[in-house]
């Protein structure tokens, strides 16, 4: 990603908004992801400011303005999902970068194909794939928590949600990486023709004979009246395959590390039946998404103007992190009650794999704590952490009594 500086500062940007923040490193190596987040926001005399880097964009940092924001489509576009443009505008994703009314009626199919009834429906294949992969390691002591389950948990989710076989779940992740973070040696073009070829049978067979599965679901679903092309059917189920690998694999890596060096987190954990509710305060303490959106038109918003063409980034992590809506918002606090946050967007393009993402949040605990009541960091320094579109922990070294 570049970080190019802005050649020059727009005239309507004051001087006092304007700060050197890098949205895709918002911390120095070894730093803390989210600490660096809360610290922006904490540290911020304003709701929204200015930074030159990645070209030059406003940058939310309150989380009522964030959550209200995200609901204004007719203003702020997806057509820029993300920063920096110049790489964001070639990306095409259906129907992420749609706005309503033409965003409208793919979005009633997946709502409908993620509902909570189809989720259910799959609940006992992701509690049988968490708990595979747990017992693949639990009885070595230690695991590296990112390459041994989180980056395997959701690929192995939908290879068992769309019947295929668990061992094209390597290849597939693969190309699936290489379309989320640039690798040399598989371009982004490449890796998306790879799992096109792959899936496309696939896609084909379930709008043939469609079962009640996730796919089937989203894939025999009408836009506008009409059959969806096959293009557009495989351009979704494409969409919904790479948007629920990264950001769950993230998170889970996040709430791990916090778990391993909290014992009286993972004590508090042990109560298996308070355990759905402390899942929200989890989402709440762990955003990890920073997106953006582009001015369509001239918009006033605490006291500056954003201009027609302007980019805003939206940090989800500003409203879970913010000391004005929570008081010692770094805190992992389980008495929390439906605590704010916008880890999940909001508006016409909120989360639909939300439901999804919590069940995988609470099957992952409840598999783990059942095998591994107790557990610890491994590591001599804390883990290399990195920005980007989603914050992510490189590895995650634990040990336990086995
Ligand atoms: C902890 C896990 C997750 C987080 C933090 C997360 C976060 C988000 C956020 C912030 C957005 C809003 C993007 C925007 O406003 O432009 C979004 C959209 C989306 N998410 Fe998730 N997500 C997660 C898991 C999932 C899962 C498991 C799936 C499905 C398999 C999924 C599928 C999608 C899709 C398809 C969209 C695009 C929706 C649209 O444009 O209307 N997500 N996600």
């Amino acid at each position: 990603m570049s970080v190019a500086v802005a050649a020059s500062r727009p005239a309507h940007v004051p001087d006092d908004r304007v700060i050197d923040f890098d949205v895709n490193a918002p911390l120095g190596p070894g730093g803390d992801f989210h600490q660096a987040w809360h610290k922006l926001v904490a540290d911020t005399p304003h709701k929204l400011m200015w930074t030159d880097r990645n070209g030059g964009h406003w940058i939310v940092t309150d989380g009522p303005l964030l959550h209200q924001l995200f609901d204004r489509p007719e203003v702020l576009s997806n057509r820029i999902l993300f920063i920096p443009r110049d790489v964001s505008q070639h990306h095409k994703l259906v129907p992420t970068t749609l706005d309503p009314p033409e965003h409208t009626p793919y979005r009633t199919l997946l709502n409908r194909a993620l509902s909570p009834r189809t989720v259910r429906m799959i609940h006992d294949n992701i509690a049988a794939v968490s708990a595979e992969l747990i017992d693949g390691f639990v009885a070595r002591g230690t695991c590296d928590f990112i390459a041994d389950y989180s980056s395997q948990f959701p690929i192995r989710i939908f290879m068992a949600l769309v019947g295929l076989p668990q061992t094209d779940a390597a290849m597939l992740k693969y190309c699936c990486d290489a379309m989320v973070r640039a690798n040399p040696d598989l371009p982004f073009t490449h890796a998306s023709d790879m799992l096109a070829a792959y899936l496309a049978p696939v896609v084909r067979q379930r709008r043939q004979s469609p079962g009640d599965d996730l796919l089937s679901v989203l894939l025999v679903g009408e836009i506008d009246g009409a059959t969806m092309t096959d293009t557009r059917a495989l351009q979704l189920a494409m969409q919904v395959l790479i948007a629920g690998l990264d950001t769950v694999v993230n998170m889970l890596g996040f709430v791990w590390y916090y778990l391993a060096t909290h014992p009286e987190a993972q004590a508090a954990l042990a109560d298996v039946s308070k355990r759905a509710d402390m899942v929200e305060e989890i989402i709440r303490r762990f955003p990890g998404v920073t997106i953006a959106r582009l001015a369509l038109s001239d918009i006033e918003v605490d006291d500056v103007v954003i201009r027609a063409d302007d980019v805003v980034a939206m940090p989800t992590m500003v409203h879970g992190l913010d000391p004005s809506v929570h008081s010692c918002p770094m805190e992992l606090d389980f008495t929390r009650r439906a605590p704010a946050h916008s880890t999940f967007g909001n508006g016409p393009h909120r989360c639909p794999g939300a439901h999804l993402a919590r069940t995988e949040i609470l099957i992952s605990l409840d598999q783990w704590f059942a095998r591994i009541p107790r557990f610890a960091y491994d590591g001599d320094a804390p883990p290399v952490v990195h920005g980007g579109i989603v914050g992510t922990l490189e590895s995650l070294p634990l040990r336990w009594d086995a």
